[in-house]
């Protein structure tokens, strides 16, 4: 099949890739013509594990334009993999969703239009009404979300746990489940508006379970218990399941903090106050300053110190700092007068952190530190030679924002440690 995929960030390129890789014809197009000119030249524009390997591998299937018509002509389907941003007022940005709507041309023969940018329930509705304004008659909508994880996302893509196809047209939905035909995983079959709430309700209780296993982080240390001991003591129990138990300073991203957000001014929209999505931002929120705390009770007040920012990406895996608990803490730091140093393996830190130094190693970063903080859970992390790092630090502090560290190990270095939920030495 053809398929045109509109929007190529972290899910378009991903989506194309993979669909051509499936054995389609792919098109992906995107505004940005640098963007555009290096994945022309062969350069991927962010930083996915095995991607630059995929897109290499089916370069013959794969081409890049910024031209609507190219990428239209003759597709079968056209997906729309565009931005959909937090608004100031915490709804989803839909603006890239309906350029590309205005933007399609008229067909004649019959193409579907396939949503896998996150949006609010109900906008297939407004999309298929504004299609039959434009006289789109012949323009299919269907709703296909996206569940990847950045880092690990093509083999998300190529093996998922559920395809989610939402259809006004059942016809129109069989279209997209022929085009995954090679990937083995259950189809969800539905209404438009249930695809959509899907992929929220997914995200919802996805954050929903880290901001609890962080409040139960938070009571393990006001009470002596180990938070880790309890996620593996409660993951083993088959109704809970271990994933997403591990506790830390807090979900970012480009998806969990804004879709909780879209999902709750959605609900309040609809007139339902969510009240325990509310709380589980909030819970994220303070979750990220928690680290401030407990810098002040080592260091004492945090002005001229000098901290170390070990990890600046949402997550290990991606170059990814949308909505980074990093951010926030640099921020916070630097409002305490604090000197900061950051390091990361990928992520530019440069381009969104002002009056942040940026080191070039790890133990660049720390030395002269007064404090380490473990930000982002990057396995260089752990295996960092932290006898030389305590060499090079003018104070002997660590707090381990990830829990990614062996507690003994660090404290036998002479570091005082410190990790989320985690008892004190
Ligand atoms: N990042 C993820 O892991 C992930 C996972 C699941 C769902 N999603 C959802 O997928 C959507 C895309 O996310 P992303 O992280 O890939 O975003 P992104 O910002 O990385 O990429 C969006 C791309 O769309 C391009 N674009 C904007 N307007 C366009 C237009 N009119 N035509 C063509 N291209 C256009 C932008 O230039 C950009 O390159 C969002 O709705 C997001 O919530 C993301």
């Amino acid at each position: 099949m053809k398929v045109a995929v509109f929007g190529a960030g972290y899910v378009g390129l991903v989506t194309g890739a993979c669909f051509a890789d499936l054995g389609h014809e792919v098109v992906v197009r995107d505004v940005v013509a640098d963007r555009i000119e290096a994945l022309r030249a062969g350069r991927v524009p962010i930083h996915e594990d095995g991607l630059g390997e995929l897109l290499e591998r089916n370069e013959r299937r794969l081409h890049f334009t910024t031209d609507v018509t190219e990428a239209v002509d003759g597709a079968d389907v056209i997906y729309i993999a565009v931005g959909t941003p937090p608004t100031y007022s915490g709804d989803a940005d839909l603006s890239a969703v309906w350029t590309v709507v205005d933007e399609l041309p008229q067909t004649d023969r019959r193409i579907v239009v396939a949503m896998k940018s996150t949006v609010p329930v109900g906008t297939g509705r407004s999309v298929r009404h504004r299609l039959d304004d434009r006289g789109l008659d012949n323009v299919g909508y269907v709703s296909n979300p996206e569940f990847t994880a950045e880092g690990t996302a093509i083999e998300d893509f190529m093996h998922p746990d559920r395809i989610v196809i939402g259809a006004f047209d059942v016809a129109d939905g069989d279209v997209v489940a022929k085009l995954h035909e090679g990937i083995d995983a259950p189809l969800v079959r539905c209404d438009v508006a249930s695809a959509e709430m899907i992929k929220l309700a997914a995200n919802a209780a996805l954050v929903t379970r880290i901001s609890f296993i962080n409040e139960i982080a938070n009571v393990c240390e006001a009470t002596g218990a180990d938070v880790t001991t309890v996620s593996q003591g409660i993951g083993l129990d088959r109704r809970i399941g271990p994933s997403f138990l591990r506790a830390g300073i807090g979900f970012g991203g480009s998806c969990f903090p804004k879709d909780s957000l879209a999902l709750k001014q959605l609900a309040a929209n609809s007139g339902y106050n969510f009240q325990l999505l509310n709380a589980v931002i909030e819970v994220n929120e303070l979750q990220k300053r928690r680290v401030i705390g407990k810098l002040e009770r080592r260091l004492g007040p945090l002005r001229g110190k000098r901290i170390a920012l070990l990890g600046l990406a949402f997550k290990p895996g991606t170059d990814d700092m949308r909505e980074a608990p990093s951010l926030v803490l640099a921020g916070r730091l630097l409002s305490e007068g604090a000197d900061v140093v950051a390091w990361d393996p990928v992520a530019n830190g440069a381009s969104h952190l002002h009056g942040v130094e940026i080191a070039e190693t790890a133990l660049a970063a720390l030395d002269g530190a007064d404090a380490a903080v473990v930000v982002t859970e990057w396995p260089e992390l752990r295996e960092l030679d932290w006898a030389a790092a305590a060499e090079h630090m003018r104070t002997r502090v660590v707090v381990d924002g990830r829990n990614l560290l062996d507690p003994d190990a660090i404290r036998a270095l002479g570091f005082a440690y410190e990790g989320i939920g985690r008892p004190v030495a």
